[in-house]
Parts: C-alpha cells; sequence; structure tokens
C-alpha cells in the first residue's frame, strides 16, 4: 500500500525541499519505490536533482490542469527515486485551478488513478512524497488532500512558532471538508543545532502548546545541504556518512515503523448543533 505524506510549511526556507529529496533518497536506499512531486513553481526540487526545469516540456502543471497521465511526465533520477517535476509554468496552474470545481482534489485523483494503474503491474509506489511550497493556497491544500499524513518541518527558532497554528488550522479544515483521514504525523526540527539551549526550549514548547509528536531524530544544521543541490544528487550520495545524511536515515526508519501502524479510521462525521 502507498503510504502518501505531505511536506508542508508556509513559512519559507525552512528545510522543505532538503526533506523531501534527502528522505526519498534514504527509502530509496532501504529498497523502497518512491515517488517525489515537487508542487512549488520555484522547481528547487526538481532542479536540485539534477534537472534543469527549463529542459522540461512536461511538468505536473500539465497533469493537474490538462489531465495528463503522470507516467508520461514522471522522470526517473540518479538518486533512485523518481519525480514529477515542476516548472515555473506551475505558478499559472495554481492561478487556473482557483476557479474549477474540485480542484482540492486533483492531485489526490491523478495519484489515485496512476497508483491503480501501476497496481496492475504489481508495481506502485511504496512512497509518495509532496513538496508543497511556502504557502498555504491550492497547492498545499490539494497536497494535504491527497495525504494520509503530514510531516511539518520546523527551524527551532523563537518565531518559527507563529505559523505552525495556522497551518493546523488548514489541516483542521482539510479534515472536515476534503479529507477526513488526514494526520499530523509531527514536526521535525530542521536546521538544528543542539549546542544551543535555544533550540531545545523551542522545541519543547512547540510540542507542548500544539500536542505535536516530535520526529527523531532532528536534523542538524550543516553546510553540506548547501552543497548538495549543486551537484543534482542529494547529501546522502553527495556526504554520504554527514551527520545530516545521518539524521535523515534515521528518520526515514522512523517513518516506515510509523507507516505500519494500523490506518486511522475516518471520524465520523459531527452532528451539527442546532
Ligand atoms: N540541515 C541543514 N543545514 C544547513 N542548511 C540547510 C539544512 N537544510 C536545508 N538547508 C539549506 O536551507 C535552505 C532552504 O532549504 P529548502 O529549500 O529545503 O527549504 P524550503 O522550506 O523548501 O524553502 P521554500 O519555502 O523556499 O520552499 C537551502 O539553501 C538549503 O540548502
Ligand atoms: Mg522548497
Amino acid at each position: 500500500m502507498t503510504t502518501t505524506l505531505a511536506i508542508a510549511n508556509q513559512k519559507g526556507g525552512v528545510a522543505k525541499t532538503t526533506t523531501v529529496a534527502s528522505l526519498g533518497a534514504a527509502l530509496a536506499e532501504m529498497g523502497h519505490k518512491v515517488l517525489l512531486v515537487d508542487l512549488d513553481p520555484q522547481a528547487c526540487l526538481t532542479f536540485s536533482l539534477g534537472i534543469d526545469p527549463e529542459d522540461l516540456e512536461l511538468s505536473v502543471h500539465h497533469v493537474l490542469t490538462k489531465g495528463m497521465d503522470p507516467l508520461e511526465v514522471i522522470i526517473e533520477t540518479d538518486d533512485g527515486v523518481d519525480l514529477l517535476p515542476a516548472t515555473i509554468e506551475l505558478a499559472r496552474a495554481e492561478a487556473d485551478l482557483l476557479t474549477r470545481t474540485g480542484r482540492e482534489h486533483v492531485i489526490k485523483s491523478a495519484l489515485e488513478s496512476l497508483e491503480e494503474e501501476l497496481a496492475e503491474d504489481g508495481n506502485a509506489y511504496d512512497w509518495v512524497l509532496l513538496d508543497c511550497p511556502p504557502s498555504l493556497g491550492v497547492l498545499t491544500v490539494a497536497a494535504l488532500t491527497a495525504a494520509q499524513g503530514v510531516l511539518v518541518p520546523l527551524q527551532c527558532e523563537t518565531l518559527s512558532h507563529r505559523g505552525v497554528g495556522q497551518l493546523l488550522d488548514t489541516v483542521h479544515d482539510v479534515r472536515r471538508f476534503t479529507n477526513r483521514k488526514l494526520e499530523v504525523w509531527g514536526v521535525l526540527p530542521t536546521l538544528y543545532d543542539g549546542r544551543t539551549n535555544h533550540a531545545r526550549t523551542v522545541l519543547e514548547t512547540i510540542s507542548d502548546t500544539y500536542d505535536l509528536e516530535v520526529i527523531e531524530p532532528p536534523i542538524p544544521k550543516t553546510i553540506k545541504f548547501a552543497e548538495a543541490p549543486a551537484a543534482g544528487r542529494s547529501i546522502l550520495a553527495t556526504s554520504r556518512s554527514n551527520k545530516g545524511a545521518v539524521a535523515y536515515r534515521e528518520v526515514a526508519a522512523n517513518l516506515v515503523t510509523r507507516s505500519q501502524r494500523p490506518r486511522k479510521k475516518a471520524a465520523p462525521k459531527k452532528k451539527a448543533k442546532a
């Protein structure tokens, strides 16, 4: 069965894309079949996997707005994962979708038909990771609608919790209206400097305030992450034994364990108050 996770936080630069690329590579190393979906018009995920978005004729935009079969668009990457790439055209998709009925379901229905098609040959993905843009717009809501779980990368600094409440409100709305089974898998501390008490205090405050699981281990801050995208490979390939690569491998192993928990049944619909 495929596990679909949205990696979301409307705050920019908290390592969403790095997390998607690194977890994808770590899961592939463990022998899992992985699809990464770039949902950011900036196409940073696509670029960091060694593909120049400007060379692409087809992208996720064609799947979401023109109903194209994802199999015609998916490309294999050197990191051992498959990618549904993005280009700047996705910015237009966001605008096009705004006026469409059922826009929240576009990613879900594309992934469902892909899964059916692949399952016929016993070839379905084990994991689909959705790299959300830094906003709570149409694409993030559609990603949350398609996912079983959401993972929230979070940089542990004083103001980082300010956006978390807003993201959880969106998750709550998605649960009410479009995806009753969505679960918050937890926050993943990124760019973590464990030498400071500050980072630890912020993390404790956030997990207490919002009653969220903290995914272990935190991802340490290391310069290697800045270098990896230029090589078109994730840090797991460019610096195999770097502490950041090791941390992402451990997180991936913990997510695999988590994915084996029984899935949540959809909560029964509450009766409207009289
Ligand atoms: N653990 C880390 N240590 C040091 N630098 C990191 C780490 N993780 C990510 N970075 C760097 O931080 C920057 C932002 O990372 P990334 O692009 O993954 O964030 P993002 O949340 O996807 O950003 P956006 O909101 O713009 O999509 C990048 O330059 C990346 O190389
Ligand atoms: Mg990003």
